[in-house]
């Protein structure tokens, strides 16, 4: 038997990992106590007797959100927000250790080719976004990245490979997220990948706050005068990842304590997959799409329109010390999800790929930060102008809805300086249209260029 603890293995119900050692030699023996030296025996155990989880108890009611309409908060904002980004006390992080299995791209998400004239990828247009800012702010901006073990060497040869995209490579941060067992969901017993491993997934956005903390990395925004994170998945490139009247409404002491802010978009239908703010027992949550009862889901005001209708984009801004206090008091609680998961069956010595769901993961949110927080505050964004997430092959939220919004998006920015577009009778640009994140970040950026005076059908301009 190995010098392990035999009693921690056991209190767990895991006992069969270490039998399963007792098989083992050399490098595999090697490979196997590493793994088995990554588990969180008591975590484990609790989760599976279902003493942790998020509540999900008690009805609840809509947000106040921060509206469209607020036009001079929102002005008064901008300048607040500027002068942040002028300081250089705001970082990007980009959440990017999915896995990307329903869009079926192989490799990671952020090399997929998002943009609809260049083929641009989503890390190349965020990358382009940062760019602009820097020169406009004259400040460099830290990019933190997270990535999974699964996809961490893909990611940081894309970046190499293209040269990080013209910024200066001191900038970007890649950080690795955790990862968590997968349990055989009948006898909550840890899986196995192979004779020598662990079936391990990633432990969800919700592990930013331990990978954020464990690598240093927090440590080392702050010794850069960094004060706030601007949070955005890897999914959108309509996101705007600085923006300054996000950021100055954030550290608005009269509505918020700067520590954390989120945007919502009004969410489409019912069903659509996006998960919704709302308020239970007086703290700010999200309510998962996967978690939404039909009754509120369906719900609608008065008026017809949906009354949890603040969808959430995953667009966050945390103070650090917002993050680090939460770290501090213990994480981030675990949601578990029934999934099919691949096993190695120690018994017959064979894997198996199961044909129904066997096993239970465990993933944390991130947005389950935000009860933790003091005041926090929903601002709302335009979906035209915002949000056009990539997450199918196909149908809703797809490359080519992404695609659409992109250039549907350049059509409004290019109309506003005043290009006429042929647009059909829908009112979508007939001509194929892309504004590169780093040319501009909003209409006021394309004054400065000589445009055409006219886009007509079937043109393609990309600038
Ligand atoms: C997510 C939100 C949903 C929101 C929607 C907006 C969750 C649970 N739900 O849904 O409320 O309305 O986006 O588009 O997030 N990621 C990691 N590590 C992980 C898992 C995910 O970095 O271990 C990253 C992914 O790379 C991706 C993002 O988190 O950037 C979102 O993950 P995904 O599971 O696709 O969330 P959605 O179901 O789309």
């Amino acid at each position: 038997m190995s010098s392990l603890h035999t009693e921690a293995f056991e209190a767990a119900g895991q006992l069969h990992l270490l039998h399963r050692l007792d098989q083992l030699s050399g490098e595999q023996e090697a490979r196997f106590r590493n793994d088995l030296a990554r588990l969180d025996l008591p975590r484990l155990q609790q989760l599976w007797n279902g003493k942790e989880g998020h509540s999900t108890q008690g009805h609840p009611q809509t947000p106040t959100l921060i509206g469209l309409e607020e036009s001079t908060l929102r002005a008064k904002a901008r300048s607040r927000g500027e002068d942040l980004l002028a300081r250089g006390t705001v970082a990007c992080l980009t959440v990017a250790g999915g896995q990307g299995s329903r869009l079926g791209w192989d490799g990671p998400k952020g090399t997929y080719p998002s943009a609809p004239i260049s083929g641009d990828s989503l890390f190349a247009q965020f990358a382009g976004q940062i760019l602009r800012e820097t020169v406009r702010y004259g400040q460099p901006v830290q990019w933190c990245i997270m990535t999974s073990p699964l996809n961490h060497g893909a990611t940081v040869d894309f970046f190499d490979k293209h040269q990080h995209f013209g910024l200066d490579p001191r900038t970007i941060h890649f950080f690795i997220q955790g990862v968590m067992p997968s349990l055989d969901r009948e006898s909550g017993r840890v899986l196995l990948a192979g004779p020598d491993k662990i079936a391990f997934n990633p432990d969800g956005h919700g592990g930013t706050l331990r990978a954020l903390a464990g690598s240093g990395l927090l440590a080392k925004l702050r010794a850069q005068g960094v004060g706030h994170l601007s949070y955005f998945q890897v999914d959108n490139p309509l996101v705007r990842a600085l923006d300054p009247v996000f950021l100055g409404l954030h550290v608005d002491e009269d509505l918020s304590s700067g520590e954390a802010t989120s945007k919502a978009v009004a969410k489409r239908e019912p069903d659509e997959k996006v998960g919704v703010f709302g308020v239970r027992d007086g703290e700010l949550t999200v309510l998962e799409y996967s978690d939404l009862p039909p009754d509120i889901a369906e719900a609608t005001d008065s008026d017809g329109t949906l009354r949890f209708r603040a969808g959430n984009m995953a667009v966050h801004a945390f103070s650090l010390d917002f993050l680090s206090r939460v770290t501090a008091e213990g994480g981030l609680p675990f949601h578990r999800a029934i999934k099919k998961v691949p096993f190695f069956d120690d018994s017959t010595g064979t894997m198996h790929e199961p044909l129904a769901p066997n096993a239970l993961k465990y993933e944390a949110f991130i947005f389950d930060a935000l009860p933790q927080a003091s005041r926090p505050i929903v601002v709302e964004a335009e979906r035209a102008q915002e949000f056009a997430p990539i997450k199918n092959a196909e149908g809703q939220d797809s490359p080519q809805t992404s695609r659409a919004a992109q250039c549907a998006r350049a059509g409004t920015w290019l109309t506003t300086a005043g290009v006429d577009i042929s647009r059909n009778e829908q009112g979508e640009p007939e001509s194929e249209l892309e504004i590169r994140p780093s040319t501009a970040t909003c209409p006021q950026d394309l004054a400065s260029l000589a445009l055409p005076k006219h886009l007509g059908a079937g043109e393609r301009f990309l600038v």
